[in-house]
């Protein structure tokens, strides 16, 4: 690799925010990093611990340490990758943006987890709408430490490819699962409900929200229910789904999905907000400051 990766972001068109695809494996840049960029990453890693402490599920905090991750500069994925790959056997990979889902699914099937290799600027540290370094390193990346969870997204990744190959439909069913899991999932732990999802872990708004605002719904994990249900991209979930452990997790994924997919094709999709008479409702939302559409 000689080029200079590229910074794939987000295209604003007439349209709204458009997704743009990158493909290729880059090597981290990590020498290029500036100075605002390691402190970018440095004030977001001390501002999410602190947040977190009490937050995120024990198995996340203690993942991440064991990792070795610092707040004084942005790791390099080699050495984070001495450290998985005996761990669990996931390496990370470096990437321009997000890939389109077959390659996606790919990597995740043969444990290498795409981490885009740029870092947000000083002023979306509160929030950016794609994936950067900071959501995916600190966000996805720890939990790989755990056993049971780097199996569960290496089945993920296999399963992807099958869903891929089914349909349409299929791949929808399964988007919502890595949406309500692996990126907004709640634990209820002994001592109290926690975070395991990394879009909240990365973000400082919802990791308070999804736990002490009385606004979302927070239902027991129920596979199915998850498959039918759309989400929010743009704002803080309406509905969170708790796992009791990642144990139950990996029970309830562990059928083939081909006739759960075929079943839920003839059923209606339930819109993110929505509360269901068998829901196991832990929490029922009050719904105040939700727009009333945009779920998709
Ligand atoms: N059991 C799923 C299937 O047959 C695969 C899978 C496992 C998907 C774990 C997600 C998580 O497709
Ligand atoms: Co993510």
């Amino acid at each position: 690799m000689n080029s200079q990766p590229r910074r794939v972001e987000n295209l604003q068109t007439d349209k709204g925010s458009v997704p743009v695809y990158a493909t290729g494996v880059v090597e981290q840049p990590w020498a290029d990093y500036s100075a605002t960029d390691h402190d970018v990453w440095r004030q977001l890693y001390e501002r999410q611990r602190e947040i977190l402490v009490g937050r995120a599920s024990d198995e996340f905090l203690v993942a991440q340490d064991a990792m070795g991750m610092t707040p004084d500069r942005i790791p390099k994925f080699t050495d984070l990758n001495r450290v998985m790959r005996d761990a669990t056997g996931w390496e990370i990979i470096g990437v321009e943006g997000l890939l389109p889902e077959l390659v996606f699914f790919d990597h995740l099937a043969n444990r290498r987890f795409p981490v885009t290799w740029w870092i947000r600027k000083p002023e979306q540290i509160d929030y950016i709408s794609e994936p950067d370094l900071f959501h995916d390193l600190f966000g996805h990346v720890p939990l790989l430490m755990n056993p049971l969870f780097a199996d569960y997204m290496a089945s993920y990744g296999r399963g992807g490819v099958k869903a891929h190959g089914i349909g349409e439909h299929a791949l929808q069913n399964l988007t919502r699962l890595y949406w309500y899991t692996v990126e907004f999932g709640l634990i209820q732990q002994k001592d109290g409900l926690r975070i395991y999802g990394s879009g909240i872990v990365s973000s400082k708004g919802e990791s308070i929200h999804c736990l002490e605002s009385d606004a979302p719904n927070r239902i027991g994990f129920d596979l199915e229910r998850i498959m039918r249900t759309r989400y929010r991209i743009d704002t803080y979930q309406k509905t969170y789904f708790v796992i009791d452990s990642f144990e139950q997790l990996m029970e309830a994924t562990d059928p083939d999905f081909t006739p759960i997919y075929a079943r839920l094709a003839t059923q209606d999709s339930v819109p993110a907000g929505d509360v269901r008479d068998d829901d196991r409702v832990l929490h029922r939302g009050s719904g105040e400051g939700w727009a009333s559409d945009g779920d998709v």
